[in-house]
Parts: C-alpha cells; structure tokens; sequence
C-alpha cells in the first residue's frame, strides 16, 4: 500500500482526468490495473472502511484505458449508518485531486421487461428516492441534468465497438438497508424507474453540484422485488455482480479509450 502523501503528489504532478467508484462485486476489477498506487480507505480520515461485503475499501491511482483515473474500489452507503456527507467523500475527493469526470457503477434489480440478470444500463436519468431526508443539491432555479449526453454516446460508441448490449434507463436509489417490498417496486415502476438500487443518484447530485461531467452504469444483477422468482439476497447480488466484472471491465476500459487525451 501507498501513503495518500504520496497519491496526492501523484495526482498534483500530473491530475488524473477521470474518477470512477466501483459499486457492490466489482473490486475484482481493481485487479487488472497494473502499477497502480493504492491506498487504504483507512488512511484517509474522511473515508473509513465500508462494512459491506464486496466493498474492497481501496483507492487506487492507475493508467487504465490510457487515461490516467482514480478508481474507487468499494462505496460507503447510507444504509451502513454513514452521514451523507460521509457517502459524497469519494466525490468531493476525487474533485480535489483534479478529475473532472466522473463515472459510477453500482449493481441494480431490474424493473423494466427487458433488464434480466445481466443487462447492463447506462443512467440516462434518475430518481432520487432519499432526498426527503437528503435535501436537494443544486440551488433554487437551478435544473439538475445529472448525466452527460456526451459520455452516455462514449459509452454507447465503447459497446458497439466491444459488440456488448448497453442499454439506458432511469436508475431510482432507494436508501435501504433492506430490499424493497413488491408495492414498492410497483409504486417505482408506474414513476418511470427501470432499475433500483442503493447508490449513485446522490452521489451524481453532489458531483454535478461541483461541475464535474457525470456517468453511470447499472450491471443487474437480479429482477427487481416481485418480479423474479423468490426474494433477493445479497450473496447472490454479489455472484450475479462477479459473473458480469469482466465484461464491465472491458466497457470501462474502452469507454477510457473513447475519451479524448487531456
Ligand atoms: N434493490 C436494491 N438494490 C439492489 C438491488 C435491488 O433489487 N439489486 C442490487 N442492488
């Protein structure tokens, strides 16, 4: 492991362009970035060690898809008892140390038809099922548009070029801890939502609050409450997430490729 003294120099000397946070199963994509600095979550006051399985808990700096990125392997969620201000650390850090994009992954039940385990979905939009305690970011008149069309077609132009099926929908964070009830589910499809989860809508907000150029990407892992056969587990959250880390992977690497050198 690396000291932050040392990242930070890192990131001071040359800024990374791109922040990434890798959500529930993807750690193991850490592991193909090779040469990277990486430093404990539990160096860094602001951060501390996510206490969910399949959340790694380290920050790494790495030349992944030729463009120097900060990648986040593993997130702090609401639902594990941290403060908001705790869960948008990653982003106000990422900001700090110079990225000015932003890309999320999280893993998602799927609401609409044709998101079965293993789709993957690119946010085109969001619903923010936390703000009556989380407040609204952006300030009175302001209209949040949180995802950039632009990274939405590198997205798209890095699927086509890798033959993978990207889809895009509307992503709605609940804040959990526990799944969400059939009604719910109901009550979140007839509001537009194609796919829940427990992160990144408020995430995004803050990261959009600061300017950044904002992505996303849903890798579902199950049918949403109600809709799949049996209930949901996260041990199988997890698995589904595994089964899809390669593919992610090569998506995100080829998404970087598609960006334009700073
Ligand atoms: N609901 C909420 N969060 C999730 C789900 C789900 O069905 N799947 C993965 N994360």
């Amino acid at each position: 492991m690396s000291s932050f003294a040392e990242l930070v120099a890192e990131c001071r000397r040359q800024p990374p362009l791109v922040a990434l946070v890798l959500g529930s199963g993807f750690g193991i994509l850490a592991e193909r970035l090779q040469g990277a600095l990486a430093v404990s979550y539990l160096s860094l006051a602001e951060l501390g060690a996510p206490s969910v399985p399949g959340h790694d808990g380290v920050l790494l700096l790495a030349e992944w898809g030729g463009q120097r990125s900060l990648v986040f392997s593993g997130r702090l969620h609401y639902f594990e008892g941290h403060p908001w201000r705790r869960v948008e650390q990653p982003v106000l850090l990422a900001r700090d140390l110079g990225a000015k994009i932003l890309l999320l992954t999280n893993a998602a039940g799927g609401i609409r038809d044709d998101l079965t385990p293993g789709s993957l979905m690119a946010l085109r939009d969001h619903l923010d099922w936390t703000q009556p305690f989380a407040g609204r970011h952006s300030g009175p008149g302001q209209c949040p548009r949180p995802y950039s069309a632009r990274l939405l077609g590198k997205l798209r132009d890095a699927a086509k070029t890798l033959g993978i099926a990207l889809t895009d929908g509307v992503y709605a964070q609940v804040t959990g801890p526990s799944y969400e009830t059939k009604a719910e589910i109901r009550a979140l499809r007839s509001i537009g939502a194609d796919a829940v989860g427990m992160s990144t809508a408020h995430e995004i907000s803050r990261a959009q609050e600061l300017g950044m150029e904002c992505a996303a990407l849903s890798c579902i892992t199950n049918r949403a409450a109600g809709l799949g056969e049996g209930p949901i587990n996260h041990e199988e959250v997890l698995a589904s997430a595994a089964t899809q880390g390669d593919r992610l992977a090569q998506l995100l690497e080829a998404f970087l490729q598609h960006l334009p050198r700073p």
